[in-house]
């Protein structure tokens, strides 16, 4: 079979670096064309030094880029990038996996309101597939246009859909209305660039909240948590930096319903991600670490029922970069491609 030819428009972000570090080990995929506006013409590997050997393509500008001769592009840019090029990549019958926002509200009123700019192709929107594969397998197999998730988003939908899928009205196990996501993030969630709450000086030996009144991650979180749900949500959501580089830590609280005391919370956790390649419900009482997913695509989940009374709480970790960006990313590259969907994502965490 031959490999699939990818694009990435921004090779020179966190985001994309991550996913040249991935697809340079994807048994099916062919790095054809990497751009970066500042950095046209210096070899990736030079910039990247881990990619010394791996890589040898160079940074180009994107319009030398050459990406409607690609099978899929992964836009790894700040948000109105993929939009702007969407149709005519699609024409030209290319794939597109955006892992900025473009693609994740279908709200258009809720992106203009978070994003401060007018959806360039409401059309293309329409059509496009949220990329959280633990919720969209199916229809992400057959879609041209990927919306992945932000990274927040995808351990707080993770961490609360067994909770809720489909149990707006009927039985429910908690109270969709006072939801509560406490999330921290390394650095790196931040993005390659110089800004003063992210220099060394400030960021390090210092834990801080941020975004407390308003985040985009919320519009995204909660539109996707009340389609899986099917009724209304509330959620109260919490971003906090925290002096690591990459991982992610949400601690999300929901609270039992009276009728729901019987619930054998653990069991209905393993059991919704028994299949899942990626999901890791851990056993009674652990304490889940983001070393433990440094690096690599698994997301790992504990749940707790403190006292056993009646409030819920779900621990869950990720790598910011990995499953929360660009492991996902290749992930639903893999589905879009009919490849197993994990290929080239089977590196174990780094640890310590
Ligand atoms: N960092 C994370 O943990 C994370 C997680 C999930 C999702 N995301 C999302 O993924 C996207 C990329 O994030 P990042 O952290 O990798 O960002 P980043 O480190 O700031 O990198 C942005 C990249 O986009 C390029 N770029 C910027 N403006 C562009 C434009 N108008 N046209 C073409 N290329 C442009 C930049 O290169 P040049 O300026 O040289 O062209 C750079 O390579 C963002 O939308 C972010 O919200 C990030």
């Amino acid at each position: 079979m031959a490999k699939i030819k990818v694009g990435i428009v921004g090779g020179t972000g966190y985001t994309g670096v991550e996913l040249l570090r991935l697809l340079s080990q994807h048994p099916n995929a062919e790095l054809a064309a990497i751009t970066s506006r500042k950095e046209d013409g210096m070899p990736v590997a030079d910039m990247y030094t881990n990619l010394r050997g791996k890589v040898d393509l160079a940074f180009s500008s994107p319009d030398k880029a050459r990406l409607t001769e690609c099978d899929v592009v992964f836009f790894a840019t700040p948000h109105g990038v993929a939009m702007a090029q969407a149709q005519e990549l699609l024409a030209a019958g290319v794939k597109i996996i955006d892992l900025a926002a473009d693609f994740r509200l279908q709200d258009l009123a809720s992106f203009e309101k978070w994003y401060k700019m007018p959806h360039a192709c409401p059309d293309v929107l329409r059509e496009s597939v949220y990329g959280l594969v633990e919720l969209n397998r199916e229809k992400i197999r057959g879609a041209r246009v990927v919306g992945n998730p932000g990274c927040y988003p995808t351990t707080v939908l993770l961490g609360l859909a067994p909770l809720l899928e489909g149990r707006a009205g009927a039985s429910p196990l908690v109270d969709a209305s006072t939801l509560i996501a406490d999330c921290k993030s390394g650095v790196t969630g931040a993005g390659r660039k110089a800004e003063l709450h992210i220099l060394f000086s400030e960021a390090s030996d210092n834990f801080k909240a941020y975004g407390v009144s308003g985040h985009r991650h919320h519009p995204e979180i909660v539109e996707h948590l009340q389609t899986l749900h099917g009724g209304p949500v509330g959620l109260t959501f919490v971003p906090h930096l925290t002096p690591m580089v990459r991982g992610m830590h949400s601690t999300i609280y929901a609270r039992i319903d009276p009728k729901a005391r019987d619930v054998d919370f653990q069991k209905l956790f393993e059991q919704r991600y028994a299949d899942e390649p990626f999901v890791d419900v851990m056993p009674v009482g652990s304490t889940p670490e983001t070393r433990s997913v440094r690096a690599s695509n698994m997301i790992r989940i504990a749940v707790h029922r403190p006292g056993n009374g009646d409030q819920l709480v779900v621990l869950v970790v990720q790598d910011n970069l990995v499953k929360g960006a660009s492991g996902q990313a290749v992930q639903n590259m893999n589905l879009m491609f009919g490849l197993p969907e994990d290929a080239g994502l089977g590196q174990v965490a780094v640890l310590p």
